[in-house]
């Protein structure tokens, strides 16, 4: 039997409190907070948490952390990322920082397309290694559970190799099949929608557990959003969307109408998506890092969580638009840009993005049953999470009851 974990002496703990999942309004803010405290795993799951003075004595083989000087929080939930490429975009970055437009650069051929490239030409095992390379980048700032995204590949046989390569890395795989119509169908999105539903669906729909599309002009229009989603609802898959990233194209009314469990990006989303959104059952993921990357203005976030909207928070790690991995960054940003509290980036960040993944049951909450999936902060104050912008602010990270 494995050895029980408790971390001890911990300056403090800090976890969503126990709530309707997912978090809304001043829910998504509301912390439990544990000073001196201590956490104790068994095996994968926590079995207590509370006071040092009222550890009870722990018979058996136990490892003990300590955690004097250190903040626990949950280990954090990235619920969008594209971590299954090949190559990097370091030359088209260096362009965009001279001027470049990123839609300019799509629409010339390069963008989203020049991964594609790299991707496919990294191969099934070259793609493995990315992804876990990635994983372990993000673990390193404290995310225990990731979402990626397939969509580099565009072919049958690379976006299935992305999806098992996102399992492989113990990922959880969204196939985005419509991510861009790639180069050998010249623009054609009718006929790449019918290779992929005929020909990469059935498959796909076996690996992942989401689809997800990029609803914008130069990329899927809402009929073809619409005709892609409903298929893959068919097959079984939850949906997802990209929308509302550069231009409001319908993806709210969409999501809504197809029952999806997220729309993503929503930089360019108005007060009546704000409140579309807010009256619905589709959380709004923010990607506050991906703005930033691209020079664009933020997402309403502030709005969106005042109107009573379910938002999760994530990294959209990528090597076009957002090369960043770091969630305790993107916290930041939500702090600074967004106006939301360091408590509400913390519930955006763990119990809303378990949601979205269909995993609140079991992760984003520092309690009994749930995953032992923690954070050691190195800080005195857990809201250093997001307080220290681009800090070393990760000590530890125990995942799945074990130590990393
Ligand atoms: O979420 N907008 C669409 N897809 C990605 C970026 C992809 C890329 O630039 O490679 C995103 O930002
Ligand atoms: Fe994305």
């Amino acid at each position: 039997m494995t050895p029980r974990l408790l971390v001890r002496d911990l300056a403090q703990l800090a976890t969503p409190a126990e709530r309707e999942v997912p978090l809304r309004g001043a829910a998504l803010g509301e912390i439990e907070l544990l000073e001196d405290a201590y956490v104790l795993c068994s095996g994968d799951m926590i079995e207590a948490v509370g006071r040092m003075r009222d550890l009870p004595s722990v018979a058996g083989e136990v490892v003990e952390v300590d955690g004097r000087g250190l903040c626990a929080v949950p280990g954090l939930v990235d619920c969008h990322t594209h971590a299954a490429f090949g190559g990097d975009r370091v030359d088209e970055f260096s362009l965009r920082a001279g001027g470049a437009g990123y839609e300019e650069l799509h629409a010339r051929g390069g963008g989203i397309l020049s991964t594609v490239r790299a991707t496919r030409a990294a191969g099934e095992d070259g793609l493995r290694a990315a992804v876990e390379r990635h994983r372990g980048w993000m673990l390193g700032h404290g995310t225990t559970t990731f979402e990626s995204k397939s969509g580099y590949g565009l072919d049958r046989e690379t976006e299935l190799n992305s999806l098992r390569a996102i399992r492989a890395a113990g990922g959880v795989p969204t196939w985005l099949g419509a991510h861009a119509v790639p180069p050998e169908l010249d623009g054609d999105a009718d006929s790449y929608l019918d290779f992929a539903l005929g020909d990469v669906l059935p498959e796909a729909a076996q690996l992942a557990e989401a689809a997800d599309v990029f609803l914008e002009r130069g990329a899927f229009d809402v009929a073809q959003a619409r005709r892609y989603l409903e298929a893959c609802r068919d097959a079984g898959l939850a949906l997802r969307l990209h929308g509302d990233q550069f231009t409001e194209q319908g993806a709210i009314p969409l999501a809504i109408e197809l029952g999806a469990r997220s729309v993503d990006h929503l930089e360019a989303t108005g007060e009546g998506g704000v409140r579309a959104l807010a009256a619905s059952d589709v959380a709004g993921v923010l990607l506050p890092a991906s703005a930033l990357f691209l020079g664009r203005p933020m997402p309403p976030g502030r709005a969106l969580v005042d109107a009573g909207a379910a938002v999760a928070l994530a990294t959209d790690f990528n090597p076009g638009s957002a090369f960043c991995e770091s969630l305790p960054l993107v916290c930041s940003l939500a702090a600074t840009q967004l106006k939301l509290s360091p408590s509400e980036a913390l519930g955006a960040c763990t119990v809303n993005a378990a949601h979205v993944l269909g995993r609140a049951d079991r992760l984003g909450r520092i309690a009994p049953g749930y995953r032992a999936d923690l954070v050691l902060l190195d800080a005195p104050d857990w809201r250093y999470l997001a307080y220290h912008l681009g800090g070393h602010i990760v000590a530890r990270v125990v995942s799945a009851g074990e130590l990393r």
